[in-house]
């Protein structure tokens, strides 16, 4: 769907654009005979009011901001893979009747309608068969990757990319880029289950995969932008102090153990919206256990964060490397700024590794 719809261009190269609410990201790699190559990364903060809850609300700003990425990090290929997330995505996997690809290619529309809350004609539908282990095979059933991704919410992403002079080749959705990333740089153990966490600005995408196979996703409306609303208004502190104090940067004339109250109290928070996922994971597969939680996002860099993730959640929690099995030209990239970045880089790193023509999940 996304990318079948949007794959005209035929050119190879092209660039992983990850257009966040608190930061635009991109990656571009060069495909040689050992692996991948970094060739450009960049990362760009954006005005927090440009883009508030995944609804772009400045859109020629966001655009000036792309354009300024592009500049900056002097990228000339024009084709983007990009992705959308939050509430105008939905990702289930689904039970169907045993059928081939292509009758279910021919059925999807319809076999998709009761999963989907929105109106079938207002969303973009893909859908991958996933491996059928055999005691759902011999009750004729089928396990279905569905996705649906509302049309407005990508053509409003793709539009801003047309404006900033580029050309859209894949839409992808936040998970799969993540799923990607994890899948290039880590070895796939296969009976382990492990769990994506990426914490952004406003939205904390949860993706757990079994074996290295899709199993559960969710996107959930929370991220670092809360903790800049709360240091705001409780503090009383700007957007940019708030954004300073949660770097642990002590801010003249405001009482750090206030700051860190709140930055626990949101950090509890947050914890606790990552357990009620795995608490609903678990319901939908009552025999799986968690063995290992991989964390990105800008937000995964909050003090303290990912200590107090490991120490309630009681499941070893490392950083997701998005560049581990990358080779990164020492005399072309700073080292510190990639390290300090890398969190951030997990969705771009992802989109980056798309070839036009590709399907959002192959
Ligand atoms: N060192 C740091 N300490 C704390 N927070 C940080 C740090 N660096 C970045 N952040 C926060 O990370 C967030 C940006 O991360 P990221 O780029 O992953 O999000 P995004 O993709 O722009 O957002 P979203 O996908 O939710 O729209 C911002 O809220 C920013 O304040
Ligand atoms: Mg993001």
């Amino acid at each position: 769907m996304l990318s079948r719809v949007l794959s005209y261009f035929s050119k190879k190269n092209l660039v992983g654009l990850d257009i966040g609410s608190g930061a635009i990201k991109l990656v571009q790699f060069n495909q040689t005979k050992r692996g991948y190559l970094l060739q450009k990364f960049g990362v760009l903060p954006i005005d927090p009011e440009l883009i508030v809850d995944g609804a772009v609300m400045d859109a020629s700003q966001v655009v000036s901001a792309i354009r300024e990425l592009f500049a900056q990090q002097s990228v000339r290929t024009k084709n983007v893979a990009l992705s959308v997330s939050g509430h105008s995505v939905i990702v289930k996997k689904i039970s169907l009747p045993l059928m081939t690809e292509e009758e279910l290619q021919e059925s999807i529309k319809w076999e998709a309608e009761q999963f989907i809350p929105f109106d079938i004609n207002d969303v973009n539908i893909d859908f991958h068969i996933l491996p059928t282990p055999d005691a759902q095979r011999e009750e004729g059933q089928m396990p279905v990757l569905l996705v649906a991704v509302k049309k407005d919410k990508l053509t409003e992403y793709m539009n801003l990319v047309i404006e900033a002079g580029l050309n859209p080749v894949i839409g992808d959705v936040d998970s799969f880029a993540l799923e990607n990333t994890y899948l290039l740089n880590y070895d796939v153990n296969g009976g382990e289950t492990v769990a994506l966490v990426n914490i952004g600005a406003s939205v904390m995408n949860i993706s757990i995969l079994k074996g290295g196979v899709f199993s559960f996703t969710r996107d959930i409306s929370t991220g670092g932008k809360q903790y800049n609303e709360a240091l705001q208004r409780e503090v009383d502190l700007s957007f940019d102090q708030a954004e300073r104090a949660k770097r642990a940067e002590a801010i003249e004339g405001v009482d750090t153990h206030q700051v860190n109250d709140i930055i626990q109290r949101l950090n509890s928070e947050l914890v606790a919206e990552v357990l009620r996922s795995f608490d609903y994971f678990k319901t939908t597969s009552p025999n799986e256990t968690i063995d290992r939680i991989l964390i990105s996002g800008g937000s995964s860099k909050l003090p303290e964060l990912m200590t107090l993730i490991s120490e309630r959640i009681e499941i070893p929690t490392e950083r997701v490397n998005p560049f581990s099995r990358v080779e990164i030209p020492p005399d072309q990239f700073d080292m510190d700024m990639i390290n300090e970045m890398a969190p951030q880089a997990a969705v771009a790193v992802g989109l980056a590794l798309r070839r036009p023509g590709d399907r959002w999940y192959e």
